[in-house]
């Protein structure tokens, strides 16, 4: 991924935004609203593993941004009563960055990897043995006569985020025990987690109100409580404080996210597709060129939704708008460019 598809992700995360991103993360599974197969599943190995008094089996979590990996990963190391350290993919550079993190870890310590995919080749192949029987070599002197010394290492667990599932490698990835694939949330689960939210902020908000948020949020906690933000700001000035649906509604139209939850750069994509390449297929090259956005940012972060609500689809030749994304812009159904359908 590149920087621009970065700061996309991580668009406005500020430490002040990131602070408070941490105030209205949950801490226990109980918390933690939606997902209920995967928490059920990561329940019982949670449990069967605190029994045993043993490590958690390796886990990788994957799915698009915000929808709650990282927040995850420090619940499973909380319920399982360990400490967990962090880092990221890019930043351990050199297996010698690896190896630090790896031997500061304690029996039964959780590492935390996020963005997993983008670890190079050369760190992951260290990070096999280490996954598999808690050992690395290291190289010693480069060249002939390298010798290499052989690091023994805690059991762990290793918890890696990713949301690119397809850039993991086999090897790699056959190394996770657990394989948990966060799912969009739908909007009833996004409205519980508002109203806890705005519980912390101290916000006053009627049902409707959280409601009206939760629609719009792309079945995403983290815009969800993004958008709560904006809201509540909008309701304190506007209004007396108190979110209702009105109030929300009206605060949502002025930052441009339309009914169906779409936000800008959703409907500039779908846009796009049909008026400039009638309606598809495309390629995503064209259409990173096309909208002047990074291709990562279109896959990983635009499309997912898209595919998911039944807007858009990948073909052999491309992506396709759907029958779904021109009613959405008043076309007839079938037809690429053309007159909106004024009926
Ligand atoms: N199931 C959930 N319940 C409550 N809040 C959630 C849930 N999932 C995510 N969040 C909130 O959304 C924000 C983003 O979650 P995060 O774990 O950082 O997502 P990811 O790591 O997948 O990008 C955090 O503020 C977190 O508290
Ligand atoms: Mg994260």
């Amino acid at each position: 991924m590149s920087d621009e598809t970065e700061s996309y992700l991580h668009s406005h995360l500020n430490n002040k935004e990131e602070s408070f991103e941490q105030s209205l993360r949950p801490t226990s599974f109980k918390d933690y609203p939606g997902q209920e197969d995967k928490k059920a599943q990561l329940q019982i190995s949670v449990q069967a593993a605190t029994e045993r008094e043993e490590p958690l089996g390796h886990l990788l979590l994957s799915g698009p941004p915000g929808l709650g990996k990282t927040t995850m990963a420090h619940i499973v190391a909380n319920e399982m009563g360990r400490n967990i350290k962090t880092s990221s993919g890019p930043v351990i550079e050199k297996p010698a960055d690896l190896a630090g993190l790896l031997s500061a870890l304690e029996y039964g310590d959780c590492l935390f990897i996020d963005e997993i995919h983008r670890l190079s080749t050369n760190v992951e192949e260290y990070l096999y043995s280490a996954m598999e029987d808690f050992y690395i070599d290291i190289i010693l002197d480069q060249g002939a006569g390298s010798r290499s010394i052989r690091l023994d290492l805690e059991q762990f667990t290793l918890i890696g985020a990713t949301t690119r599932q397809g850039s993991i490698s086999a090897p790699m990835r056959s190394r996770f025990i657990q394989d948990i694939r966060l799912d969009y949330y739908p909007a009833d689960i996004l409205q519980q987690i508002i109203i806890r939210s705005a519980g912390i902020l101290k916000v006053d908000i009627d049902e409707d109100g959280a409601k009206e948020i939760a629609n719009r949020s792309r079945g995403t906690p983290r815009i969800s409580n993004k958008l709560l933000r904006w809201v509540r700001d909008y309701a304190q000035v506007k209004a007396d404080g108190k979110i209702t649906q009105e109030i929300a509604n009206a605060a949502l139209e002025m930052q441009k996210i339309d009914e169906f939850g779409l936000d800008e750069m959703d409907n500039r994509l779908l846009e796009a597709i049909i008026y400039k390449f009638e309606g598809g297929p495309v390629g995503l090259k064209t259409l990173s060129v096309a909208l002047d956005e990074e291709e990562a940012t279109i896959s990983e972060v635009i499309e997912p939704f898209l595919i998911q609500e039944g807007y858009l689809k990948h073909t052999r030749q491309g992506r396709e708008v759907t029958d779904k994304a021109r009613k959405r812009f008043g076309l007839d159904p079938g037809t690429g460019s053309g007159q909106p359908n004024l009926l």
